[in-house]
Order: C-alpha cells, then structure tokens, then sequence
C-alpha cells in the first residue's frame, strides 16, 4: 500500500502549527510562567524557543522527510542498525505518557465548555473543580475526548487531520484574537499585561538553573519537539519544500498564539485580582472559571474560551496518536483502523490512571514529560548530528533558496554539538534535581563535558560532516 501524504503544503504547516498550538500555549503556559517567576520565564522562554525549538524542529522534520517513516523505522533505515531503531521506541513512549496526561485534561477542557453553556461551575468554581477534577466522570470526559481524537485518526492523514486542522487552527486563531481584544478592554487588565511583558532580571538571576530548565521543557512541549511527532508529520511531505522556512513559519504561529493567550488569560485573572496558578496545574481553571462567573456576559465567553481550547487541545492530541499509530503501520503492517482501535484502548487505561490518580497525573504533567522531550530531542540531534551527517545537510538545503541553503552548515554544528551540549546540562540538572542529588553547576557541567565528548567520540564515524 502506497504512504499516504499531505495534499498541499499549507494542509502541512496547518497540521503542524495543530500539533504545536494546544494546551500548552493556554494552560501549561501562564501555570509554568506563575511558577517560574513570571515575566523572566517568559523571556527565557522565547530565547529558547529560537535556539533550541527551532533548529530541533528543523532536525526533525529533516529525518522524518529524508526516511518517510515513523520515528522507529526512521532512525534504523537511515542508520542501517537496528540499535537506532531501539532509541526510535523512546519518543513511543513519550507520547504515549504525554497523551495519558493531556487526554486527562481534554477533558476537563470539554467539560468546561459544556458546564460554561449551563454555568454549572459558577456558583463554586473551586469546589466544583475539585469535585470533577479527578474521578470517575474525570475518566467519563477522558474517554471522550479520546474517543474524538481517535475518530480523527482514523479518518487518515489528508480526510482525517488535514482536514480538521485545515478549519481547526484558523478557528483558534481568530476567536483568541476575539478574546483578546475583549480580554485588553477589562478594569486592571494593564496589571495583567505588566506582569505578563515585564522584565524581572533579579528573578532571573537568583534562579537561573532552574528557571532554564522549566522553559527548555516547555519551549519544546509548544513546539512539540522531542516527541517525534513532527519526524512523523514530515515524513508525509511529498514535495520538497524549505524546511528552514516551514519550521520558521510554524514557530512564529506558534508564539504569536502563545503570547495572544497570555493577552487573553493575565489581564482576565488580573481584573478580578485572582491568583494566577501558582498552586499548579487546577488553579488556572478554578481562576477563570471564577473570572468568567464574576464578569458580565462571562457565560458567553467561557463558551468561546473553552471552545478554542478545545479545539487547541484536539489538534494537538491527533499528533500524539498518529505517532504510534504510524509506528505499528509502518513496522507492523498493522491496518490503520485496527492500529487506532488497539492504541486507543490503551490510552483509555493509561489515561484512567492519570484520571484517577492526581499524584501520578502531576509528576507525568511536568517533570516527567519536560525531561523525555529533552532526551528525546537530544537522540534527534545526535542522530541528525553525526549519523545523518552529510545526508541531513543534503536535506536541509532540498527546496530552499541560496540564503537557507546557507544556514545549513552553522545549523549542522548547532544541532549536532551546541544543543546536544546544552541539553545534557538540562537533562542532567532535572534528573538530579528529580532525584534529590544536590550536585553544584560546576559539577553538572564537569559531567555534561565529559559525556558529551563520550557520545561525540562513539558516534563520530566516516559519513559524519562534524
Ligand atoms: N505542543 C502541544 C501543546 O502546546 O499543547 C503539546 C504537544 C503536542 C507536545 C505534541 C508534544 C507533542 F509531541
């Protein structure tokens, strides 16, 4: 059976701003942002999303377009070993922890807007989140919103998630620029968007380590980067486009997006002198569902806000699925249908668990899930680094013009020796920071050298540019 592809490039890039644009620009987001220091993070954050989203996105689209394969069957025929395509099982993995979660929270989502028609919530915001938030009617809207990410899947590559992303994403786009404009025009909202677009170097500078590794997590969690999804988005690309400008596109949809729902959610929580999330990832709701309760015409509103966060969180979900559906298709000849079926019956366990068990549900959330994308961007690089080598640069440079072309060697040495550099420290101060070994950044950085060199050393062979 021939591989399917995208019909046109736009129904690509559409499909990829999908995957990136989700719960992470309006959720995780302004919570990470709350526990983080507010503005410094933000700052961090788009600094990182240039030097290290964008050439990582680039570096998967590069492997996923050269292969026209799942992650799995990509890193082991363009390596010819079978020991690459063990380290392809990595981002199954990933995703399939990441959708457990973020399934978890589609449905809150889509509860949220149904409760938002009736206004269920707005007599007690926080008891009802409290009540609803983890459960068995919190496993009810789980399954749900599965059973809806599923049918997309199913549906196939260009009538499936072509097609829905193709109405989805413009829709997102023009209802948030709605809301902000509405959110600018609220008493107070100025504190919000002072706090939202100032700077706090002292902040910063105090908690440097950990405020980068938090925003290297979500700097690749918006982009969806580590994850594998955008190797196995690309390796539908039939024509050669740019990759460099397709990724720089999706990246500058991505922040505009990010940083509109900023405009939405501080001014909205700031107007109603609501605390901003710092008691993770519940607060948020409970804050707007008290905003959208207090202010006029909030009903109308929260329809409209959890209506695009819903429709965020399912362009997202879809990328999810796809992966290990591409996987079992791709390396299994499994049919599509029965391959959906059976994943997704698996995430309905996996998802209950997260649904039923809040502890487990907050460790996968965040520190789980910002560590498996650094590891898992980390074998991307290395891969287009010093395996790919030459054949990645080949592919860089294939449909672009004289000016990208002439990125393609300095994004060689940026992905395959600085990032991977700088990932280690990341991953490395997170795992030992997980596990409670207090090491000094001097030692961290003593030990990143060392493996550095280790994983340069091993990998370096004949076909390698670096
Ligand atoms: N980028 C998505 C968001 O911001 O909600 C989340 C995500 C999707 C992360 C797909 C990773 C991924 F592979």
């Amino acid at each position: 059976m021939t591989r399917e592809s995208w019909t046109t490039r736009t129904g690509f890039i559409l499909a990829a701003v999908g995957s990136a644009v989700g719960l992470g620009n309006v959720w995780r987001f302004p919570w990470m942002t709350a526990e983080n220091g507010g503005s410094a993070f933000l700052v961090l954050y788009l600094g990182l999303v240039l030097l290290v989203g964008v050439p990582g996105l680039v570096a998967e689209f590069v492997i996923g377009r050269r292969s026209r394969r799942n992650p799995v069957g990509a890193l082991s025929t363009l390596s010819g070993s079978d020991r690459w395509g063990l380290v392809g099982l990595l981002p199954v993995v990933t995703t399939v922890l990441l959708l457990s979660f973020y399934s978890v929270v589609g449905g809150w989502i889509l509860r949220y807007f149904i409760a938002s028609t009736t206004g269920a919530y707005f007599d007690a915001p926080g008891a009802y989140f409290d009540a609803v938030a983890f459960g068995p009617s919190a496993v009810g809207y789980h399954v749900v919103f599965l059973f809806a990410t599923a049918t997309i899947v199913l549906a196939g590559v260009r009538r499936g998630i072509e097609a829905a992303t193709t109405v989805m994403v413009p829709a997102i786009l023009v209802l948030l620029v709605g809301l902000a404009a509405w959110g600018t025009t609220l008493p107070g909202a100025g504190d919000g968007l002072t706090y939202f677009l100032s700077f706090d170097a002292a902040y910063l500078r105090e908690n440097f380590f950990d405020v980068l590794g938090a925003a290297t997590g979500q700097a690749l969690f918006t982009l969806s980067v580590g994850a594998g999804t955008m190797v196995t988005y690309a390796s539908y690309l039939g024509e050669d486009r740019s990759l460099p400008a397709d990724s720089a596109v999706i990246a500058v949809f991505n922040t505009t997006v990010g940083v509109i729902a900023g405009l939405v959610v501080f001014p909205l929580l700031f107007a109603q002198g609501l605390p901003i999330g710092e008691s993770g990832p519940g607060a948020l709701f409970v804050s707007l569902a008290t905003a959208f309760s207090t202010l006029p015409a909030g009903r109308y509103v929260a329809v409209v806000f959890f209506g695009v966060m819903t429709l965020a969180a399912l362009s997202s979900s879809i990328s999810m699925l796809e992966l290990p559906v591409a996987y079992l298709v791709d390396e299994h000849g499994v049919d599509r249908r029965r391959a959906t079926a059976g994943l997704a019956a698996v995430f309905l366990v996996s998802g209950s668990v997260n649904a039923l068990r809040p502890a487990v549900f907050d460790v996968v959330a965040s520190t789980l899930v910002d560590l498996l994308l650094s590891l898992g961007l980390l074998c991307f690089l290395l891969f287009a680094g010093w395996v790919l080598g030459a054949e990645a640069l080949a592919e860089f440079r294939e449909g672009t013009g004289s000016f990208a072309g002439s990125l393609g060697t300095p994004w060689l040495y940026v992905v395959g020796v600085a990032l991977p550099v700088f990932l280690i420290f990341t991953v490395l101060t997170g795992v030992l920071g997980a596990v409670n070994v207090p090491l000094g950044s001097a030692a961290v950085g003593v030990l990143t050298a060392a493996l550095a060199v280790a994983a340069f050393a091993t990998l370096r062979r004949s076909r390698s540019v670096l």
